[in-house]
């Protein structure tokens, strides 16, 4: 479904990727891991458009993603999160979730669902989904309130509802898991399977948490210094040795 081959990029004289290759199957669960500074964020960014890489391709579903800016991107089919949960604070949470509804709706649709003035019958629609999207995540409760008010789990669920709401086919969640704590994380998880499972989503996740990573993968791609060290089942990348070395050498650890 989505093929990324070769990419490499470089930010002045750092190198960030260098020659970074993966595919990812549809209904697939892949899970990107590495050390802080490894390149995950930054093949999302690629991915998404933000970033252009001085080299190799990117394809989903058969087109090029690399001609395309980000908006037209996220009309293919693609959704993400932040490492840095991004919520629109001063907004209620039912109208983050209206944003991330923006792919869908024409200019007039999104003012009116905002509470903007205008007559449209997609507004009530939109409100209807945003809503329904939201008691899927059990945020019905918090639909009325500021999203700057949510404790960070919440708010780290509302981006993904947010993200879901642009009905993509490809989700890029970039640790979804952190901050959150173990019951969270544990919710999150199940979440996370609930959605490809009923949904037939493809999800590319980056995170540190490895019970969630060792729990939900298919499949784990493992990043160092820019380069791929190991791809393969969970079992396969607990037991690699190439994968001990880049989380465990030169710590005293
Ligand atoms: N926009 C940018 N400008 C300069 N350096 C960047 C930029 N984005 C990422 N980098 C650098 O690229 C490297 C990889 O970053 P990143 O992809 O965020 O790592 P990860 O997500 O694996 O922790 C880091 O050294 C980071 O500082
Ligand atoms: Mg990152």
């Amino acid at each position: 479904m989505l093929s990324v081959d070769d990419l490499s990029i470089t930010f002045g004289g750092l190198t960030a990727l260098r020659g970074f290759t993966v595919d990812v199957a549809e209904r697939e669960i892949l899970a990107l891991i590495g050390p802080n500074g490894a390149g995950k964020s930054t093949v999302f960014n690629i991915v998404t458009g933000l970033y252009r890489p001085s080299s190799g391709r990117v394809t989903f579903r058969g087109r090029d993603l690399l001609a395309l800016p980000p908006h037209a991107i996220a009309r293919c089919g693609i959704a993400r999160t932040f490492q840095n949960t991004e919520v629109f604070r001063r907004l209620t949470v039912l109208d983050n979730v209206l944003i991330g509804r923006h792919t869908h709706l024409s200019a007039g649709a999104l003012r009116g669902a905002l509470g903007l003035p205008t007559v449209a019958r997609e507004e009530a629609a939109a409100r209807d989904a945003a809503r329904a999207l939201l008691a899927r995540l059990g945020l019905e409760d918090a639909a009325g309130l500021e999203a700057g008010s949510l404790p960070l789990g919440l708010q780290k669920r509302l981006e993904l509802a947010r993200a879901l709401a642009a009905e993509p086919r490809l989700l890029l969640l970039d640790e979804p898991a952190g901050g959150l704590n173990p019951t969270e994380t544990q919710a999150l998880m199940e979440v996370i399977v609930r959605l490809r499972d009923a949904h037939g989503l493809t999800i590319v996740l980056v995170e540190h948490d490895m019970e969630l990573v060792m729990g939900i993968s298919d499949r784990i791609a493992v990043l160092n210094d820019g380069r791929k060290i190991a791809d393969g089942k969970p079992r396969e990348i607990a037991a690699a040795p190439v994968v001990i070395e880049a989380y465990l050498g030169g710590e005293d650890d």
